[in-house]
């Protein structure tokens, strides 16, 4: 969405780029557009927006190539991606719109991988995995289910109010044909399905008890020799249920997907890798791969998507990832290249990312350690590329990033903040209310008393991204007290801040006095005189 912080970058670029070099930020709801600026790392290695109404500091977003909107359509909703790396300021789950501005900072359910919506007992909600990820990409941490009103419901997992959760276990084998210790161990990757209700454990499965570790790819080295640096020689990292019951599963290390019986645990085939089932047509072969799932099944015929990292850390199989569209002929046992995806800038991800197909036909690819999201057409032409950080510095990524409907309710009310200067008795109001996906317009209301028992309507606004700013002439100083109402549609009032002073003149300092200067300027773009 378009701002008056927006204009404020476009009016004001030689301010903007020295007051860069000392704050390295972007004022609220900025949205960058082709900046090289930003991918040089002049706004820092973690390029992040502030606000007056909410204590936030997500990551700012530089549509590297931006969307061309007279010709293309996207699909509606919302882009969630859990930023995160050394260089991200405010690592966790922030939900965007299509245009780059926030809608919901949920940064304190902290560092987040899995971030995505299910619908659990008939409702959508939001699922997180939420934890500590450690160097080999192995984390230990925990699964919330958070309602619409952003309440958290559980800390487990759901699909279809059974849960199916990866785990690693350690365990002692015998690795001595494999050039390890006869009592060596390996990190085994496990996957349950659990009955919520319950607990009950429905299904179990160890990759140990089906899967040689001969045929996969990441060696053993010198590891394997302590529990400490037992061997993930399979590292599973995704599951996917199919319309007959059984698993589709991912395993990183053996650069193959394995179809899982749901009764008794077989593997039913093998795509990829060592020993697939499949030939692999032309392109259609990956490596390190993450998050494969089913578009249509049927017996005779399948396609999928995953994204092929195609290398690791010291390791390139290809000169860059790719997402990509396969086709699974199950008469042949063939796999054909329907379409691949390049990344804008034809690098390499090392890990995590995700291909999701769109509504109308479109493929959303987040490039996991690359913090970059892009968008395809059906035939591959890239259609946007944005950039959640910056790559070089030390590091900005982001496990997935996935599209999703969703009507956000929060609980907490509306959140206002104002600026008021004595000087020309000029108020500016910003209203925000994070998580809020309802409200179409923000309401200005003054009274002479905290209660806001004589409230009256001062002004409309339409909602401009996060933050919305309404700036007024205070001089005929009838209320001391104001408040934003949030409404939504056919003026529905949806929730109301606390009525706050106005003080007696006093210039109010949000956060620090480096905001004093861009105050100056938002006046001048948003001066409207009641
Ligand atoms: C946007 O798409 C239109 C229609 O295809 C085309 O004429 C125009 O050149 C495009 N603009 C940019 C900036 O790519
Ligand atoms: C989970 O447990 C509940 C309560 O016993 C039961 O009603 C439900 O059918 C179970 N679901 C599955 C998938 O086993
Ligand atoms: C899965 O295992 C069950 C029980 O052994 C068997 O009846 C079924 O045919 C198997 N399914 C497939 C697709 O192989
Ligand atoms: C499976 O899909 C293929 C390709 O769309 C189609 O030709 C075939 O008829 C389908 N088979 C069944 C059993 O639906
Ligand atoms: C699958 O392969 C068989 C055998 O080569 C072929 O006859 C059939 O047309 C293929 N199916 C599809 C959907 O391409
Ligand atoms: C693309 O890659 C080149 C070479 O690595 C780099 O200099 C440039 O900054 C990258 N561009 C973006 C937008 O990341
Ligand atoms: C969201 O819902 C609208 C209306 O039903 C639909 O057109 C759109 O494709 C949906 N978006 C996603 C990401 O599912
Ligand atoms: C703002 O909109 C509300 C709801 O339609 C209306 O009641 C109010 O009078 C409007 N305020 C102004 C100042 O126009
Ligand atoms: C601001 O408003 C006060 C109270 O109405 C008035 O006394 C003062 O002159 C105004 N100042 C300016 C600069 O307009």
């Amino acid at each position: 969405m378009a701002s008056s912080s927006f204009l404020l970058v476009h009016g004001f670029p030689s301010l903007i780029i020295v007051l860069s070099y000392l704050v390295q930020f972007a004022r609220s709801d900025s949205v960058f557009i082709a900046s090289s600026d930003y991918t040089a790392g002049a706004y820092g290695s973690g390029p992040f927006q502030s606000f007056f109404s909410a204590n936030s500091t997500p990551s700012v977003w530089n549509f590297a190539h931006p969307l061309n909107r007279t010709d293309v359509t996207i699909s509606s909703g919302y882009l969630f991606t859990a930023p995160r790396g050394s260089d991200t300021v405010a690592p966790g789950p922030l939900i965007y719109d299509n245009d780059g501005s926030l809608v919901w900072d949920g940064t304190s359910f902290g560092e987040t991988l899995i971030f995505q919506v299910e619908t659990y007992l008939g409702e959508p909600h939001i699922l997180t995995w939420a934890g500590n990820s450690l160097a080999t990409g192995v984390g230990s941490g925990y699964v919330s289910l958070i309602n619409n009103r952003y309440e958290l419901v559980s800390r487990l997992i759901t699909t279809k109010n059974t849960a199916l959760m990866t785990a690693y276990q350690t365990k002692q084998i015998d690795l001595s044909s494999y050039g390890g210790l006869s009592g060596g161990y390996i990190s085994d990757s496990v996957f349950q399905e659990v009955n919520i209700t319950t607990g009950e454990t429905l299904f179990t499965w160890h990759a140990s008890e089906h899967v040689d570790p001969g045929e996969c790819y990441n060696k053993l080295g010198s590891g394997g020799t302590t529990t400490s640096n037992a061997w993930d020689y399979f590292h599973i990292n995704s599951i996917d249920e199919s319309t007959d019951g059984n698993f589709l599963i991912s395993s990183r290390h053996c650069f193959t997907l394995y179809y899982i019986n749901a009764t008794n645990g077989d593997i039913i085939w093998q795509m990829g890798g060592a020993k697939s089932d499949f030939a692999m047509g032309n392109g259609a072969s990956y490596s390190w791969q993450h998050h494969a799932r089913w578009v249509i099944e049927n017996d005779t015929y399948a396609t999928l998507t995953l994204f092929d990292n195609a290398g690791e850390f010291g390791e390139s199989d290809e000169s860059n990832s790719r997402g990509l569209h396969l086709a699974v002929n199950f008469t042949s046992m063939s796999v054909e290249l329907i379409q691949e995806f390049i990344p804008y800038n034809t690098t390499l991800s090392q890990s995590q990312g995700s291909v999701q197909l769109q509504p109308n036909g479109n493929f959303l690819l987040g490039w996991g350690f690359m913090p970059w999201a892009s968008e395809y057409s059906p035939s591959g032409e890239l259609l946007w590329a944005a950039q959640f950080g910056v790559v070089g510095g030390n590091y900005n990524e982001g496990y997935r990033a996935l599209r999703f409907n969703w009507t956000g309710e929060p609980t907490a009310p509306p959140s206002m903040s104002f600026i008021h200067s004595a000087k020309n008795n000029l108020t500016s109001v910003y209203a925000s209310w994070n998580g809020d996906t309802r409200t179409e317009r923000w309401e200005l209301l003054g009274a002479t008393d905290p209660s806001g028992s004589d409230a009256v309507s001062l002004y409309n606004k339409t909602r401009s991204g996060f933050e919305t700013t309404i700036t007024v002439n205070t001089a005929a100083h009838r209320y001391n007290y104001l408040a934003v109402r949030a409404l939504g549609t056919e003026n529905a009032p949806l929730g109301i801040s606390e009525f706050t002073s106005i003080g007696n003149g006093i210039v109010t300092l949000v956060i620090g006095a480096w905001r004093t200067v861009f105050t100056a300027v938002v006046l001048v773009y948003t001066l409207q005189i009641i």
